[in-house]
C-alpha cells in the first residue's frame, strides 16, 4: 500500500520505518529540508535502538523515501499518517498548531480517497477539527475522505520493538470503509496475532491519554507509598513486590524512585486534566499524581541536605542524567531538575550518562559532565543515582567509596543492594526503603 507520513520526528520516523517493513511503500514527509536531507542519506536524527539499521535497509529496498513536500508526501496515497509533535502549551494544554498546519498543507494535495490517520497525541476532539480543516482545503464527500485515530503506545528505547510487536493495535473510526483501509496497513502484524482494536473516535483518542494518565498515577502511588514506607520502616520494593504479584494490580510501573519524566507522561497527565477540567470534570486525581511526582524530586533533595547539611561548597555527583535508561533524552529528566534545585543551593554539581550527557549540558550549562561514573563520584561529597542505566547498578561499591571524599549515596532508583552498601560502610540513602546512616 501507498502510505504517506507526515512528520518524521520520534512517532513519524519510527512510524515509517515499521510500515516500510511490513511491506509498505512510504513517502515520509517533513517541513525541515535539513532533517529530510539527513533521512536521504540514512542517517537518523536521534537514537532509538534498532532504528538506524532498519532506516537504512528500508531505503536500500527502495520501500522507503523522505520529501520536504507535503504534496509529495500524501500524493496518491489512500492513507496519510499525521505524526507531527503536539508540545505542552504554558497553560497545560497541547499545541496543535502543527496538527493544524499539516492538514492545510496535504488538504488539497491528498488523493481522491483517501482516510487521513490521527497518529499525534491529541486531546478528545481534534479528529473533528481535523477532518473540517481538512474538508475546508478540498470539499469532499464522506465517502472520499474520513479521518481516523489511531494512538501510537511506543516506549522510548523500545519504540521500534514496539511498533513492530504491538500489544494492540487502536483504531477509532466512524466508515466501514476507513476501518477496511487501517486492517489493510496493519494485516501484516494482525497476521501474526497482534490485536487490532476498534472503536469510535473520541473513545480511541481518549483512550491514549487514559493509558499514560494510569501508567504515571502507578508511579506516584509507589512513590506516595514510599514516603510512608519511609516513615513507618517499610520496605516500599518489598511492598510492590508483595501488591503487585496480585494479577489485578500487576508489579510494572511501582518502581518507586525520582519520578516520571520524558516528553509523554508530564504533558499527558497535565493536558488529560485539562482536557477533563474544559469537558466538565474535575479530575483533581490527576492534579495529585503530578504533585507527587514533582514531590519525589524534593523528597531526594531532602536526603542530600539531611547527608551535608548546608549545599554551599559542597560536590555532589548525579549519575544518570537521561530521563529512563536507554535514551538520550533529557525532557522533562528529573535528574536535571534536582541538578537545578542543587546548584541554586550553591553545590558543584558534576553528572554522568552515557547517551544523554551532552543534552543534558545543554539544558544546564553550569552542570560539569565526567566521562565515566567514577570520574563524576571523584571527589564528591554525595552520590545521587538518578537513572538505573546498566552500568550505574553495576558500579563497584568499593571503587566508588575510594574516589569519593565522603561515602555518601541517596539512591533515587533502588539500583544499589543495601547489604552491599553496608559492607562497605556508606551512609546510604535509598528510596521508600530503610537507610543505613
Ligand atoms: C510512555 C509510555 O510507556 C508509552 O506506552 C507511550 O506510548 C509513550 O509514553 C508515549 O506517550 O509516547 P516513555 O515516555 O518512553 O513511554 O517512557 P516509560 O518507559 O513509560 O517511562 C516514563 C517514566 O516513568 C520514566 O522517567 C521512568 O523512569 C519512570 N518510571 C517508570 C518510574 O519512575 N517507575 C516505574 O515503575 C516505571
Amino acid at each position: 500500500m501507498r502510505i504517506g507520513v507526515i512528520g518524521t520526528g520520534h512517532v513519524g520516523l519510527i512510524t515509517c520505518v515499521s510500515l516500510a517493513a511490513i511491506g509498505h511503500e512510504v513517502v515520509g514527509g517533513d517541513n525541515d529540508p535539513e532533517k529530510i536531507a539527513l533521512l536521504e542519506r540514512g542517517v537518523a536524527p536521534f537514537y532509538e535502538p534498532e532504528l538506524q539499521p532498519m532506516l537504512e535497509q528500508q531505503l536500500k529496498e527502495g520501500r522507503l523515501t523522505f520529501t520536504a513536500s507535503p504534496a509529495e508526501a500524501v500524493k496518491d496515497a489512500p492513507v496519510v499518517f499525521i505524526c507531527v509533535g503536539t508540545p505542552p502549551r504554558v497553560t497545560g494544554d497541547a499545541n496543535l498548531v502543527a496538527v493544524e498546519q499539516a492538514a492545510r498543507s496535504v488538504a488539497s494535495h491528498i488523493a481522491d480517497r483517501a482516510v487521513v490517520v490521527e497518529k499525534s497525541t491529541v486531546p478528545s476532539g481534534t479528529a473533528q477539527r481535523l477532518k473540517r480543516t481538512l474538508q475546508r482545503g478540498r470539499p469532499q464527500p464522506e465517502e472520499h475522505l474520513q479521518v481516523v485515530s489511531n494512538p501510537e503506545f511506543l516506549r522510548e528505547g523500545k519504540a521500534v520493538h514496539d511498533s513492530m510487536h504491538p500489544e494492540r493495535i487502536l483504531v477509532g473510526g466512524e466508515a466501514e470503509w476507513a476501518f477496511e483501509a487501517m486492517r489493510e496497513v496493519y494485516k501484516p502484524l494482525t497476521d501474526q496475532g497482534y490485536p487490532l482494536i476498534e472503536t469510535s473516535i473520541p473513545t480511541a483518542e481518549l483512550s491514549k491519554h487514559a493509558s499514560n494518565a494510569f501508567l504515571a498515577m502507578k508511579i506516584s502511588f509507589a512513590n506516595a507509598l514510599a514516603r510512608v514506607c519511609e516513615k513507618a520502616g517499610a520496605d516500599v520494593v518489598e511492598v510492590a513486590d508483595a501488591i503487585g504479584a496480585d494479577a489485578r494490580i500487576g508489579r510494572a510501573f511501582l518502581n518507586a524512585g525520582m519520578g516520571y519524566g520524558g516528553s509523554c507522561f508530564p504533558k499527558d497527565v497535565q493536558a488529560f486534566e485539562h482536557l477533563s477540567r474544559r469537558l466538565g470534570y474535575d479530575f483533581r486525581l490527576l492534579q495529585e499524581v503530578a504533585r507527587i511526582n514533582a514531590e519525589a524530586i524534593d523528597s531526594t533533595l531532602e536526603k542530600v541536605r539531611d547527608a551535608l547539611w548546608n549545599l554551599e561548597g559542597k560536590t555532589v555527583a548525579l549519575l544518570g542524567l537521561a530521563f529512563k535508561p536507554g535514551t538520550d533524552d533529557v525532557r522533562e529528566a528529573p535528574a536535571l531538575t534536582l541538578g537545578a534545585k542543587l546548584l541554586a543551593e550553591g553545590a558543584t554539581v558534576t553528572g554522568y550518562d552515557p547517551l544523554a550527557a551532552a543534552n543534558a549540558k545543554d539544558v544546564l550549562p553550569e552542570l560539569h559532565i565526567a566521562p565515566d561514573p567514577l570520574s563524576a563520584a571523584a571527589g564528591a561529597d554525595c552520590v545521587v543515582i538518578c537513572t538505573e542505566w546498566p552500568e550505574i547498578r553495576d558500579l563497584d561499591a568499593g571503587e566508588l567509596k575510594e574516589v569519593m571524599a565522603y561515602p555518601v549515596v541517596v539512591d533515587g532508583r533502588n539500583a544499589f543492594d543495601s547489604g552491599t552498601m553496608a559492607d562497605h560502610g556508606f551512609l546510604y540513602y535509598p528510596t521508600g526503603r530503610p537507610p543505613l546512616l
